[in-house]
């Protein structure tokens, strides 16, 4: 039976760096099937809709979702945006851990997002007043299984976890705290320390060596893990998986469809391609050519810098160097 990829290329700079990694993803050994469905703003120019019910029984029943990003101005005014198909998308397949991982020299740490809970999933309208309110909830289940998975990965690394919340002011991260602290009483060979959102944003940027695993809730983590690619060489080279406890995982760059540089062949790939290692190694479980590709992406990164990085590669010169690289992998087919 090949494995089964959905490819959700998205908008602007997503099916520039999404193109790339199929590239990647066809020179390797590997029995696939790859769709491409349509998806965010694409899907709403195509169908009206950011996430087509075609698209998510596609998705439901791949092995793996490997997505560009979506967004952009051009559809500020619609009803339903291009993000909330995203949004949609992750709480369908209940992918409720996002990792983010950032390396650069003396730096090794991963944030573990909690992906479908929060701000972004609670209850929002419009009072009679004109007063907006959009609201932050947890059910301490959804703090408890997201907590477990950020103890088990510390345990295979260095075994520190940093949970963050705001338990200074807000309810749910007293209860979030409560039950991390529950969570660490399971795992005593890891470290447990907590944390405030906003001292930890600052020792992000003035130290970020002294991390290793940052647990931390579905807003917070978005933020936090844009400041942990700015000081790890960029959005350019931030990437993500999102994975359940069942069913396919999404792996997708750090980075959004980048509207200002689409179209000119600036994208950093790398972001996309370093998904594609995720992919391979949480999705198919092929650790031998989750290495080779990280292998391959490490060499162009060193050779044929893109513009972000000081470099002069386009999109697709940077695609290239990775298959060449790739070459003697892509052999053995
Ligand atoms: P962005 O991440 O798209 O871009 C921020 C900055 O980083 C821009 O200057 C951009 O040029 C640069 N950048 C991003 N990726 C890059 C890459 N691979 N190579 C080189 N430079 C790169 O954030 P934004 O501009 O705030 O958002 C644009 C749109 O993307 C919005 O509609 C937003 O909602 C959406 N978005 C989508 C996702 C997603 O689909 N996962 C994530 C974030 C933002
Ligand atoms: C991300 C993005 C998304 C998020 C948006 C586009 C919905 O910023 O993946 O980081 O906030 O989760
Ligand atoms: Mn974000």
């Amino acid at each position: 039976m090949p494995e089964r990829i959905v490819c959700l290329p998205g908008d602007g700079i997503g099916p520039e760096v999404a193109a790339e990694a199929i590239r990647v993803l066809e020179s390797l050994p590997l029995d696939l099937e790859i769709e491409i469905r349509p998806f965010g703003g694409a899907a709403i120019d195509a169908s009206g809709e950011p996430l087509p019910l075609e698209t998510l029984e596609a998705c439901r029943g791949a092995n793996a979702v490997l997505l560009g990003a979506v967004g952009g101005p051009r559809w500020d005014g619609c009803d339903v945006r291009p993000e909330q198909g995203l949004i949609d998308l992750r709480r369908e397949l209940d992918v409720y851990a996002n990792l983010r991982p950032a390396r650069a020299p003396g730096v090794d740490l991963v944030v573990v997002r909690e992906l479908v809970g929060g701000l972004y999933y609670g209850r929002r309208g419009v009072l009679d007043d004109g007063t907006v309110f959009d609201t932050c909830e947890y059910h301490p289940a959804q703090v408890e299984r997201v907590a477990r998975r950020a103890f088990e990965l510390a345990r295979r690394r260095r075994g520190f976890v940093l949970s963050v919340d705001k338990a200074n002011v807000l309810d749910t991260s007293r209860m979030w705290r409560r039950v991390v602290t529950e969570v660490a009483a399971d795992h005593p060979d890891v470290e447990v320390q907590h944390g405030f959102v906003d001292s930890v944003a600052m020792r992000l940027v003035t130290s970020p060596g002294e991390f290793d695993v940052i647990l931390t809730e579905n807003t917070f983590g978005d933020i936090l893990s844009d400041v942990a690619a700015a000081v790890t060489g960029g959005l350019g080279l931030a990437s993500s998986a999102s994975i359940g406890d069942a069913g396919p995982g999404i792996f997708e760059p750090v980075h959004g469809s980048a509207p200002d540089i689409a179209g000119t062949g600036a994208a950093n790939p790398t972001a996309m391609l370093r998904s594609l290692v995720l992919l391979l190694e949480h999705g198919l479980a092929r650790h031998d050519l989750a290495r080779s590709v990280e292998y391959a992406v490490e060499h162009a990164l060193a050779s044929t810098p893109t513009q972000d990085l000081g470099g002069t590669a386009t999109t697709a010169q940077f695609g290239e160097s990775v298959l060449a690289a790739l070459a003697p992998v892509g052999n053995l087919r």
